[in-house]
């Protein structure tokens, strides 16, 4: 068992640059869609988080042979295209890993069972399992094909046109994955656009798709074995631009940052809420928008964040919610029940947590309203619920409480950002 991790109180401001690391969600489909280049394809700035190498793992089991070429770039050969695994195929605590698989392993003429780690397995997979099952796909998984374990016998698919319940790219871009495998154009509407990352990468590596707005469709392809360069992440770079805006007299560069604009609600929500914040070097790589963020202090005031936001934010609300506690007044977050259904039920963590340092909180079914300007409280221990979001965010609200915290459960940072500790050092030093 790991120890409480301490955070102290932090005395001076954030000055200085630092590379913000590979972005989760763009080298998980790096690996995934490179993989069904049937060639080899060279991955460089793939994210050195456990989710990610849980992505590179499941690709080994299924035949597909990596070479390092340095820390993080990396040679994809699937010359051989997929085979079946000798083994089950762990997920570890990766959603967009599980999701994703589902989609291509649906349209493969081969076996698979997957599980999960504790927190993964008690996520729903109905929501991907339910569409691919109306493209013929034979799954069959826990408590009547809501939950993992579960298992994929492969077989031919037949396009549908969904209209997605929710704004989720993760159930986008399934469906997307086994639409390259169907027959006939498969078309995804959701009622929000949610990240683009997966029609972006099929577009550069000029797969058979089709774009307009939250409507998106695919069909059989040929994809072409392109060089992939990752981006920053921007929700790990999140921790940095609010860290920045609440610690007095901050001033900091955030270098290297995918600034893809269904990800950037982060920055419009930290604007709105009167934050600093300057792009520098604005640039496009591999059909995606990079630069660098400046972030000054700024005297933050509360804000009303509703529903057709949420998709752009979905992973830096915990974040948020501290940022709040900061501002002038109330911050009201609405329109987010997805929140209870990610690595952890993030609504109640963040209501809990905040609320044993001092921060006024109420917890609604869709999110929570925050009163803002409290002066953090420490002496107190937090938990971290198995979820990296929660572990971050803790850590910044640690920085500014007037005693030092204990965190629960902090190594589960090492999910999306093991460089997090690293990154502050350079920041404060
Ligand atoms: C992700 C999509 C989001 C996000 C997750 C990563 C992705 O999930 O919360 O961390 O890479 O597509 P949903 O699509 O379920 O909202």
């Amino acid at each position: 068992m790991n120890k409480t991790f301490k955070v102290n109180t932090i005395s001076k401001p954030l000055k200085g640059a630092i590379e913000i690391p590979s972005d989760k969600s763009i080298s998980h489909r790096a690996a995934m869609i490179g993989a069904l280049t049937n060639h080899t394809v060279q991955i460089s700035n793939y994210s050195q988080g456990a989710d990610c190498r849980s992505t590179l793992k499941v690709l080994q089991s299924l035949g597909v042979d990596i070479q390092y070429k340095s820390e993080n770039t990396l040679f994809l050969n699937a010359q051989n295209g997929l085979k079946e695994s000798n083994n089950i195929l762990d997920m570890g605590n990766s959603g967009t890993t599980t999701r994703f698989m589902t989609g291509i392993l649906a349209g493969q003429n081969f076996y698979s069972v997957i599980v999960g780690d504790e927190s993964l397995t008690k996520r729903p997979m109905a929501r991907v399992i339910k569409p691919l099952k109306l493209m013929g796909a034979k799954i069959w998984a826990r408590d009547n094909d809501t939950k993992l374990p579960m298992s994929v016998i492969g077989t031919e698919l037949n396009a549908i046109h969904y209209q997605s319940p929710i704004a989720s790219a993760q159930v986008k871009s399934a469906l997307l994955l086994a639409g390259l495998f169907a027959n006939g154009k498969t078309v995804i509407e959701e009622p929000f656009k949610s990240r683009d990352h997966t029609e972006r990468m099929l577009s550069y590596l000029e797969a058979n798709i089709e774009i307009n707005n939250n409507i998106v469709s695919i069909e059989k392809s040929k994809l072409a074995a392109k060089p992939i360069s990752v981006p920053g992440d921007i929700s790990s770079a999140a921790f940095f631009m609010v860290a920045a805006s609440i610690i007095k007299d901050s001033d900091i560069i955030l270098k290297n940052v995918g600034l893809n604009t269904t990800r950037t609600g982060i920055i419009d929500v930290l604007k709105q809420m009167g934050a600093d914040i300057t792009i520098l070097n604005n640039r496009l790589e591999c059909g995606e928008e990079v630069g660098d963020i400046q972030i000054k202090y700024a005297e933050l005031k509360g804000i009303k964040i509703t529903k057709d936001l949420i998709p752009s934010i979905i992973d830096e609300i915990p974040i948020i919610a501290v940022a709040a506690s900061q501002a002038n007044g109330e911050t009201i977050v609405e329109g987010a029940e997805d929140l209870r259904h990610k690595e952890s039920d993030r609504i109640a963590a963040v209501c809990s947590e905040l609320a044993k340092m001092g921060v006024e909180l109420e917890e609604k079914p869709d999110g929570f309203i925050v009163q803002g300007a409290n002066k953090l409280k420490g002496d107190c221990t937090l938990e971290t619920y198995h979820d990296h979001r929660i572990a971050m965010s803790a850590y910044i609200a640690g920085l500014i409480a007037n005693k030092p915290i204990g965190i629960n459960g902090f190594e589960w940072v090492n999910i999306s950002f093991p460089e997090f500790l690293d990154k502050f050092e350079q920041l404060t030093n």
